[in-house]
């Protein structure tokens, strides 16, 4: 029998998909996100309870969507319609993949804005508007771009037609190739910038910050940021990897590759951790500053760095690139459905879904300005979409597809997929996904509440 195939393409070996997953999981995730919340709860014991997640919640959840996906060879939404039919359940499970389309929009219209904020600072880098700026001149610098509309609208709106772009030429052609050789220059720079951080009399109140673990500083809303910054950053709980799995090849061995995925999102989060908060501390500046942090942190050191013009224009210029492989992986199960469902070109389902994110992220960026009074719970739109999104709309798609894999779909596919060299690793995945993950995910749920 033939192998079955998807419909949109095909990566052309495992190495590939490594890299398209990759560099889907390694993003804004990292470089700006986890620094910050970081920050804001308090360092060491939230860096460790986010490390257990990955291993414990994040790995298992990830080989469910590639195996679900491979399977099936299909949009999230028919993925998972289909697998659930073939195992005598209803196809309504499709309804979670249609969740994780809505969920991936979300983020996309707040993400789009800190990318453009990184097109911004790369403009900034090339005319050297940055260079030997004060910690005080940073933070006046990002408050003034926050606070006009104008610009902001017009670096996202150059980010979703970036992003439109690639996504319209499909899986091989624009999706492989953003990712080649950005990915490694990228981990060189933060290596460069890591290296700079180490050479500053903050290392060692930055090291003591990210690994001294002070569980006084824990609330369980720490634990749900944590825990939902698991799934945001290994892009789960959205059918994101769902999609990318069910272009992967069929010889290729899940459990190794989710290894090797999760090991570079997480180096590269603690690298980025590693190289700011040296940079926070040596400057006096607040770990707490939230969204700003990384944009008012690295100008100040690039700017005392030799070369610190060059190296921060290259450094900006991978952090957009890591945003736009993402945030393609963003937008692909939607664009991938709609090609089933409607049997619309790929080129029309992804400018029309460019257009609602565009529209979108114009509610975001005003948070910043002329909608700066508009709150949900005491959030701007925002950082209330982000929080919806990362700690509610991800784990729980992160439950769903747990228990869809573990109790819904016959033991025959998964054990066909995941080809785990033990019986005993195996089980020990399936009893994971059948109960720690939805517990684990549920208990903090409850205790938010
Ligand atoms: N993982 C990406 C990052 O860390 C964000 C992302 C989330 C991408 C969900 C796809 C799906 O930046
Ligand atoms: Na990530």
């Amino acid at each position: 029998m033939q192998e079955k195939k998807s419909i949109h393409g095909s990566w052309a070996s495992r190495w590939i998909f490594i890299l398209a997953a990759t560099g889907s999981a390694v993003g804004l995730g990292n470089i700006w996100k986890f620094p910050y919340i970081t920050g804001e709860n308090g360092g060491g014991a939230f860096v460790l309870v986010y490390l257990v997640c990955i291993a414990l919640v994040g790995i298992p959840i990830m080989m469910a969507e590639i195996f679900v996906g491979r399977r099936a060879r299909q949009s999230p939404v028919n993925a998972m319609a289909e697998l659930a039919q073939e195992s005598g359940h209803t196809k309504k499970w499709g309804l979670v993949g249609l969740m994780g389309m809505l969920t991936g929009v979300l983020i996309l219209s707040f993400y789009s804005i800190v990318a453009g904020w990184v097109l911004q600072y790369i403009t900034s880098t090339a005319t050297g508007a940055l260079n030997s700026i004060t910690s005080d001149e940073a933070g006046a610098l990002f408050s003034a771009l926050l606070a006009d509309p104008g610009t902001l609208l017009f670096w996202h709106s150059v980010f979703i037609v970036m992003v439109v772009i690639v996504v319209s030429a499909g899986v091989n052609a624009g999706l492989e190739r953003a990712t080649r050789i950005m990915m490694p220059a990228l981990f060189v720079l933060l290596l460069v910038l890591l290296g700079y951080a180490m050479s500053t009399d903050g290392f060692e109140a930055g090291w003591h910050f990210m690994f001294d673990f002070d569980v006084s500083k824990l609330s369980w809303d720490a634990v749900l940021v944590a825990l939902g910054h698991s799934f945001f950053t290994l892009s789960l709980g959205m059918g994101t990897i769902m999609a990318y799995g069910s272009y992967m090849p069929k010889r290729a061995s899940i459990g190794s590759t989710v290894l090797t995925i999760g090991f570079l999102d997480t180096i590269v989060a603690l690298i980025a951790g590693l190289a700011i908060f040296p940079i926070i501390f040596s400057n006096g500046m607040d770990p707490a500053a939230g969204p700003g942090l990384m944009f008012i942190s690295l100008p100040v050191a690039f700017g005392q760095m030799a070369a610190g013009q060059f190296f921060g224009f290259l450094f900006f210029v991978l952090i957009g690139v890591a945003a736009w492989t993402s945030a393609i992986s963003l937008l692909e199960p939607t664009v991938a459905y709609l090609v089933e469902k409607f049997e619309v070109s790929r080129t029309k389902a992804t400018i029309g879904m460019g257009i609602v994110v565009w529209a979108l992220g114009i509610l975001c960026l005003g948070s910043f300005n002329f909608m700066s009074d508009v709150t949900f719970f005491g959030k701007n739109t925002f950082d209330a979409l982000d929080y919806l999104t990362a700690n509610i709309m991800l784990p729980l798609g992160g439950i769903f597809i747990s228990i869809f894999a573990a109790w819904v779909v016959k033991q025959k596919f998964a054990s066909d997929e995941i080809n785990l060299s033990s019986e005993t690793l195996f089980s020990v995945w399936r009893f994971i996904l059948k109960f720690i993950a939805p517990v684990a995910v549920s208990i903090v749920f409850i205790l938010n509440l």
